[in-house]
């Protein structure tokens, strides 16, 4: 089968890596693809966002699945203008995809369907916003309703930072249209898990535990990122939990999107804060995450295109999917500066150093090829993931990797996974 694989990011690496793996799989695009991609498969020259340009080309090429990384092309309907095209794609429809691409618009659902969730408020108005905003006195939460990259949300500390915040996304319009709304939500406080599943139109099932650190600053300081590491499995949450997370947020959420005529297929991917009064959601994505799939598909052991397959087929409740137990870890490396400006174009070296540490794949993320060399193109540059028999044992593989690599203003978090590590666990 012919499979293409849009996006360019670290998370499309791991997909078109593991993709790569199945007997099935005899043709491998990636649109637009890295460096790091261009080793399995072939890339096309076309931007993630490009449907047109997606279809046509797939449609020329006789692609026989197209599998949708990035929130972008689902939220603007690339799933539904291939079928129209009559091809194959993996990922929830544009309506579905509201989920993840209007935050007001899953706020109302959640609220509707009580999923918990942070309370929240819903602002056209900076005025209106920012008397509301005043008259809170603990910190507050305030994000773009549309999509931002991942960067549209501020967690402030106390109102006044809020109102810069609110300033930010509806004043300066720093993340342009996604600010023309705005919720405020209260901030919760507990521990982050990353909670992905596949679901079909009958069935959800879990995918193990990962857990995201999305603020650049070590001992999660400073601003948020799309994320800059991650490992599974995770010590949280415990069984029980995991079952009130699939029974009073997944099946409800996905019952409602039903009940107003949606049908979800895909990744479903909850972003939850375990508080004090049990799990609640910060934000769904009706995608891979990323770097969580790096880590997640390097310990799944079944074919993915046999678990795509089953989800276009509606038999995800007849499979099984067989996990490596070890643990494993990605440590991301980005361009000095970011989530803020950052220089790209930096040659990167070290990489085949660093492929040869033990049970380590170097995922590529912002990065191009210039002739022999390889070089810089994005603010998240690399996800080195790797595994080991504990997380302690997969996190020194990954910073032995990490330690390989430079390139001019390289930065990491040291310390991705120390939670889990800590000796009160
Ligand atoms: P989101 O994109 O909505 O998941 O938000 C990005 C990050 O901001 C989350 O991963 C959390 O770390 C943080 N965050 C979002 N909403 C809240 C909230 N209500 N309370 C505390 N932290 C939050
Ligand atoms: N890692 C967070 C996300 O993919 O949205």
């Amino acid at each position: 089968m012919k499979v293409l694989v849009v996006g360019s990011g670290g998370r499309e690496h791991a997909l078109v890596w593991k993709l790569a793996r199945s007997p099935r799989v005899n043709r491998l695009y990636c649109a637009p693809g890295n460096a790091g991609t261009a080793g399995l498969a072939e890339n096309v020259e076309l931007k993630a966002g490009d449907v047109p340009g997606l279809v046509r080309f797939a449609k020329q090429e006789k692609i026989g699945l197209v599998v949708i990384g990035p929130e972008e092309p689902l939220c603007l309907g690339l799933t539904d203008e291939l079928a129209t095209a009559g091809i194959r794609a993996f990922g929830p429809s544009k309506a579905a995809a509201r989920l993840e691409g209007d935050k007001a618009f899953a706020k109302h659902l959640m609220q509707q369907s009580s999923v918990p969730t942070a309370d929240a408020r819903i602002f056209d108005k900076f005025r209106d916003a920012k008397t509301y905003i005043a008259s809170r006195e603990a910190g507050v939460v305030v994000k773009a309703a549309g999509l931002a990259a991942g960067k549209g949300v501020i967690v402030c500390d106390d109102p006044a930072d809020a109102i810069m915040a609110l300033e930010r996304i509806m004043v300066h319009r720093e993340f342009g249209p996604a600010g023309d709304r705005v919720l405020v939500e209260e901030k919760l406080v507990g521990t982050e898990v990353s909670v992905l599943a596949f679901v079909d139109e009958h069935t959800i099932y879990l995918m193990e535990n990962t857990q995201d650190h999305k603020a650049a600053g070590e001992g999660d300081t400073g601003p948020n990122t799309g994320g800059m590491g991650a490992y599974s499995p995770t010590p949280v949450p415990d069984e029980r939990t995991i079952h009130q997370i699939e029974s009073e947020i997944l099946v409800p959420i996905i019952d409602a999107l039903h009940t107003d005529g949606v049908s979800y297929c895909g990744i479903l991917y909850a972003g939850l804060m375990l508080t004090a009064g049990g799990p609640k959601v910060l934000e769904f994505n009706c995608r891979f995450g990323d770097p969580e799939t790096q880590p997640l598909l390097m310990r799944l052991r079944t074919d993915l295109l046999d678990v795509i397959e089953a989800v276009q087929a509606n038999r995800l409740d007849q499979i099984t999917l067989d996990w490596d137990p070890r643990p494993a870890m990605c440590v991301v490396m980005s361009s000095g500066g970011y989530p803020g400006p950052y220089e790209v174009g930096k040659e990167i070296t070290g990489l085949e150093s660093a492929a040869t540490v033990e049970d380590t794949v170097v995922f590529h993320a912002g990065t191009r090829q210039a002739g022999q060399r390889i070089l810089t193109a994005g603010g998240r540059v690399l996800g080195v993931t790797a595994m080991g028999d504990t997380l302690q044992a997969a996190r020194d593989r990954c910073y032995q990797a990490v330690d390989r690599i430079q390139f001019d203003g390289a930065y990491c978090r040291r310390d991705i996974g120390a939670k889990a590590l800590a000796p009160t666990r």
